[in-house]
């Protein structure tokens, strides 16, 4: 979706590794695992990111402090967190035991915050959040600069 927004070239990251120049300019795409964005390091040896969007189940906007910390991500990068999804069918392995681990922690939890329900919920149940308004602060800046 970002892609076709700003009309650029959509590789994976092990695509890219293969085909694009070493410090080509790239905005990286990845998605949020413990605060860490995947890939992102890899991504960040070979390339000069310009751009870092981080795809998570928290909110469009938020845990910027948190991604920006945990993953090293410079200050002169501009940094995104959207939010993206979660189906628990499709995990598999290490994804799904850290998952159903984090749902019995929050379900321990006797005063949980209206926030600290809606994240249950959605890990819980799955929810798809992604749309072209979560990307609108990226597409701006993009356009911006
Ligand atoms: C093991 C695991 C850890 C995760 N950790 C975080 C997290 O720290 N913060 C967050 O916002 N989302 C977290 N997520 C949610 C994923 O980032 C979210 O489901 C994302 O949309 C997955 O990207 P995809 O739809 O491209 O697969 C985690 C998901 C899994 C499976």
């Amino acid at each position: 979706m970002l892609s076709e927004a700003l009309g650029i070239k959509l590789v994976t990251l092990d695509e890219a590794m293969k085909t694009l120049e070493r410090n080509s300019e790239i905005i990286y795409m990845g998605w949020l695992f413990a605060s860490s964005v995947k890939g992102y390091k890899r991504a960040s040896k070979k390339f000069r990111v310009n751009t870092v969007v981080a795809t998570g189940l928290c909110p469009t906007g938020e845990l910027l402090t948190e991604v920006r910390k945990t993953s090293s991500v410079p200050k002169s990068t501009a940094l995104f967190t959207v939010q993206g999804g979660m189906d628990r069918e499709k995990l598999r392995g290490v994804d799904k035991f850290m998952i159903n681990a984090l749902i019995k922690f929050l379900e321990k939890n006797k005063t949980p915050s209206e926030k600290d329900l809606a994240m249950l919920s959605l890990i819980k149940n799955g929810g798809d959040f992604v749309s072209f308004k979560n990307l609108d602060a990226v597409i701006k800046r993009f356009k911006e600069n």
